[in-house]
């Protein structure tokens, strides 16, 4: 397993600091950008388009992890410009070929992900372990930031790891997305996760955004 990595939602974030929140991830090493897409459709929300990722690109280097929640995500993803190091994810419910789309995704020279809400079992994901990098568990349902964690989600995630582990896929990644709290963030953890998509749980949250990501990273070490 390695090392634990941040990706902060950008949909939490205050647009009218965006500039010098991206400045201090960058100061800190922040790996990715975690940008919710949303149709309002796949999921009851709309949330952070084309538009945003390219301005976002143009500002920092961070790679995106570009989370697509919309129905039919195939003939979306050039739309947002995908590169060499930035994960994309799909949802298994909202593709009948989810292979093929995720192929599309490596075609496109970035790294595929599989994304599962928490109802969806891993049996859906079985078949496409050879085509992805990493696998998102939800730990919400997706759409608001700020919900609670479906809390068997916690041991679907360990049973994702060691189903990784014994097929042969010890470098796929595991990333969870909602709620992870500073509480929760080390039981994820525990239970194998690698990338924390963190909003109003974590780095949104009141207080010293720089704390909070130290202090997330100190508690990893532990
Ligand atoms: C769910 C969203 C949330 C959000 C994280 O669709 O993707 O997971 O980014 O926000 P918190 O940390 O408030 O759950
Ligand atoms: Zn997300």
């Amino acid at each position: 397993m390695g090392k634990a990595q941040l990706a902060p939602s950008m949909m939490c974030a205050d647009i009218f600091k965006l500039g010098e929140t991206i400045r201090l991830f960058e100061k800190l090493n922040v790996p990715y950008l975690h940008i919710d897409v949303m149709d309002g459709s796949f999921v009851p929300n709309l949330m952070l388009g084309t538009a945003e990722v390219k301005q976002m690109r143009q500002f920092s280097g961070i790679p995106m992890d570009i989370h697509l929640m919309i129905e039919e995500p195939g003939d979306k993803i050039e739309w947002f410009a995908p590169q060499k190091g930035d994960y994309v994810s799909v949802h298994v419910e909202t593709t009948r070929h989810i292979q093929r789309v995720l192929a599309r995704i490596r075609s496109l020279g970035a790294k595929p992900m599989a994304a599962l809400n928490p109802a969806t079992p891993l049996s859906m994901i079985e078949e496409i372990f050879p085509d992805v990098d990493a696998i998102l568990v939800m730990c919400v349902n997706p759409g608001y930031a700020g919900q609670k964690l479906v809390p068997q989600t916690l041991e679907k995630i360990s049973r994702l790891r060691s189903l990784l582990d014994d097929k042969g896929f010890e470098k796929v990644e595991i990333e969870v997305d909602g709620n992870v709290t500073p509480e929760n963030a080390v039981k994820m953890r525990k239970a194998g996760a690698d990338i924390f998509v963190a909003g109003t749980s974590l780095i949104f949250k009141p207080g010293d955004m720089e704390e909070h990501i130290l202090g997330f990273y100190k508690e990893m070490e532990k």
